[in-house]
């Protein structure tokens, strides 16, 4: 392995910690400064990571030692703080999603490829040993032809757990642009792009209340759909159907089930690096738990941006641009059919990401820094 990657994270909020524990254990990277609007939030970072400096903004992003703006800020912040730091000549990699808008992420990826900088997402969930021992059940025939999947994410909503709660109620917030990106990032993994889409949702409540920390009981005005269908047409013929709800309490459908000539996958939750693979082989009499066999194992978030780190230039990293802005225009797209009623042809593709062999690239947790 070369030199590592130098990152500085701009938002230093709830997901950060996910992030630092991941850096921790890969060699691959090394953070050296963050920001935040809040200059506090960005100290207490640096507070706990010995090294790395707490900067400005506008500091972080001249820095000449960070070479990738990791973007942990909310949804509509993502396209601004990345046109910035490809502005200044960094490569990015965001949360999800790559943008709020679709009209927004052509703008980041147009940038970056006239400045020659990679842009990578999340999820890089789907890197993990559950989606890509999924894909590897599909790549080598055990279940035949794909012919359909199914996607389900319930919950009555991230208000009751998360401090600061109002992006997920905003345009490119709720449940189809906050956990469609896991769900149909894998959908492609597993069954590659995606030709049409058709929707329908439902809006139900005008605010939400917090249900914990400094601002509980305080109400944040709810702006978009909140319960979101949809079905996602592949180019291969296969078909998805996706319930994406901050409306139900709770389901007992799989997150995804992947159904095909031979058998059916259940596939585990692609908000999750990890998780069981089960086959039901058609004329079997139960389901088999597959061996782990692909994938980043022992993963968390942050591993796509190792994967981006070792990914030839010129190349599309695995958790890149292309397939972030496949799946923003596909929910995009069951938004926008969900209030036309009309079935919306999506124009980008994005090839399935090569699949990930399986490797282990984190240093054990006890030898953790
Ligand atoms: N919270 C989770 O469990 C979770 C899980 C997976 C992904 N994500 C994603 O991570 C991102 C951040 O989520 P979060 O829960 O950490 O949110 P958060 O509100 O807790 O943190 C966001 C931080 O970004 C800062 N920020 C906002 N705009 C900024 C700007 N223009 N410049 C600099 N700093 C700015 C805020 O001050 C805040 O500290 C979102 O895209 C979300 O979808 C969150």
């Amino acid at each position: 392995m070369g030199k590592p990657l130098n990152v500085g994270i701009i938002g230093c909020g709830k997901i950060v910690e996910q992030y630092l524990a991941s850096f921790r254990r890969l060699d691959e990277i090394s953070l050296v400064a963050v920001a935040d609007l809040d200059p506090a939030r960005a100290q207490a970072v640096a507070d706990d990571c010995e090294g790395v400096r707490a900067l400005t903004v506008e500091e972080l992003l001249a820095a000449d030692d960070v070479e990738l703006v990791l973007n942990l800020t909310i949804p509509a912040a993502h396209a601004d703080v990345a046109l910035k730091a490809i502005a200044a000549g960094k490569h990015v990699y965001g949360e999800k999603p790559l943008a709020a808008t679709t009209a927004e992420a052509r703008e980041v990826l147009d940038a970056a490829k006239a400045a020659g900088v990679q842009v990578g997402c999340a999820p890089d969930t789907v890197l993990g040993t559950g989606i890509q021992t999924a894909r590897k059940a599909i790549d080598d025939g055990l279940i035949g032809r794909p012919i359909s999947a199914t996607a389900t994410m319930v919950t009555p909503g991230h208000e009751r757990w998360h401090p600061n709660p109002d992006f997920y109620y905003q345009p490119g917030g709720g449940p189809l642009l906050d956990m469609g990106p896991y769900y149909v990032s894998a959908l492609v993994t597993l069954l590659g792009p995606v030709v049409s889409v058709m929707g329908a949702a439902s809006h139900t409540r005008a605010e939400r209340t917090i249900g914990s920390g400094p601002r509980g009981g305080e109400t944040v005005p709810v702006t978009t759909d909140t319960h979101v269908t949809g079905v996602l047409v592949h180019a291969s013929g296969a078909l998805s159907t996706l319930v994406m709800s901050f409306d139900a309490v709770k389901s007992k459908s799989p997150n995804i089930e992947i159904h095909g000539e031979h058998g059916s996958l259940a596939v585990p939750d692609p908000n999750h690096f990890d998780g069981e693979v089960q086959l039901f082989p058609i004329g079997g009499t139960d389901w088999q738990i597959l061996p782990v066999s692909a994938g980043y194992a022992d993963s968390g978030r942050g591993f796509g941006i190792a994967d981006l780190a070792g990914t030839p230039e010129g190349q599309e990293p695995r958790a890149g641009g292309q397939l972030a802005f496949h799946a923003l225009e596909i929910m995009e797209g069951v938004l926008k059919s969900a209030h036309s009623g009309q079935s919306v042809p999506i124009a980008s593709s994005a090839d399935r990401p090569a699949a990930v062999e399986l490797v282990n690239i984190a240093r054990p947790t006890t030898l953790a820094r």
